[in-house]
């Protein structure tokens, strides 16, 4: 059904059926619901029927985030790299943890080992990723943001110590959970955040982007990437 949804907006999209507007903007319009409730609900299955979808278009399937969780050094090396932004972050003295949700990997784990508590989530099982190096004392969990969220949300979990972290992660998920997350954060009394994300209208990330009020963060670039930009919200900041 999906797919037959998405034909049929492709098709209309180039124009091969020339249906009356009304009902153009009614397929279009639960064509997108659709695929945002697939993409927050059941993100494994969204990344699924989007390589298939992917792999009909190009004739081969594309390795979306691979490449990030397998530190494949050959295709980017900068993927092992440490993260510009967090090398000499001051974070306030009572922060004993790093929480980085879509870690990958585990490059912005490199300033912090062996001086905070690392805990990492992303999609995969541990034994898929090929860690940039031994983190002695890391904890990763097998759980998308959403989950997260909703535990976050359920129980009384103290991430008052915790710095939160994300690096081109939240931009993959719907506006609902991107709030969801940051407000649940909060609750658990989290004061410490940033998050490395395109910002809403940049030119080849129209639906992946920060989908978070930009006014509740301090903006500037990042050095990684011309179109990335640092959202921080830190304690120091607005004391
Ligand atoms: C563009 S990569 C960035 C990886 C890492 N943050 C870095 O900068 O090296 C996006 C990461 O988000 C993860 N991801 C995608 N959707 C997710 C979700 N719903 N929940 C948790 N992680 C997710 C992917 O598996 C991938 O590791």
């Amino acid at each position: 059904m999906i797919v037959s949804v998405y034909t049929a907006i492709s098709s209309w999209n180039s124009g091969r059926i020339m249906w009356p507007k009304m009902v153009q903007m009614t397929n279009l319009s639960v064509g997108y619901m659709l695929k945002k409730t697939l993409r927050s609900s059941f993100p494994s299955i969204y990344h699924a029927l989007w390589r298939i979808k992917e792999f009909m278009r190009t004739g081969h399937f594309t390795k979306r985030w691979e490449h990030y969780y397998e530190a494949n050094t050959g295709k980017s090396p900068w993927i092992t790299d440490a993260i510009p932004e967090l090398s000499n972050i001051q974070l306030p003295a009572h922060v004993d943890t790093i929480l980085d949700v879509g870690c990958a990997s585990g490059r912005s784990f490199i300033p912090f080992d062996r001086k905070l508590k690392l805990w990492g989530i992303d999609i995969v099982p541990y034994g898929r990723i090929k860690w940039v190096r031994p983190f002695s004392n890391l904890t990763y969990e097998q759980i998308t943001v959403e989950k997260l969220t909703e535990r976050f949300e359920r129980e009384e979990i103290d991430l008052s110590h915790t710095f939160v972290f994300e690096c081109g992660t939240l931009m993959y998920i719907g506006a609902d959970y991107q709030n969801r997350f940051f407000n649940a954060c909060q609750k658990r009394g989290c004061r410490n955040f940033m998050f490395l994300d395109y910002p809403p209208g940049t030119v080849g990330y129209e639906d992946e982007h920060l989908k978070i009020s930009e006014d509740l963060f301090k903006k500037s670039d990042s050095s990684m990437n011309e179109k990335l930009k640092v959202y921080t919200l830190m304690e120091s900041s607005r004391d």
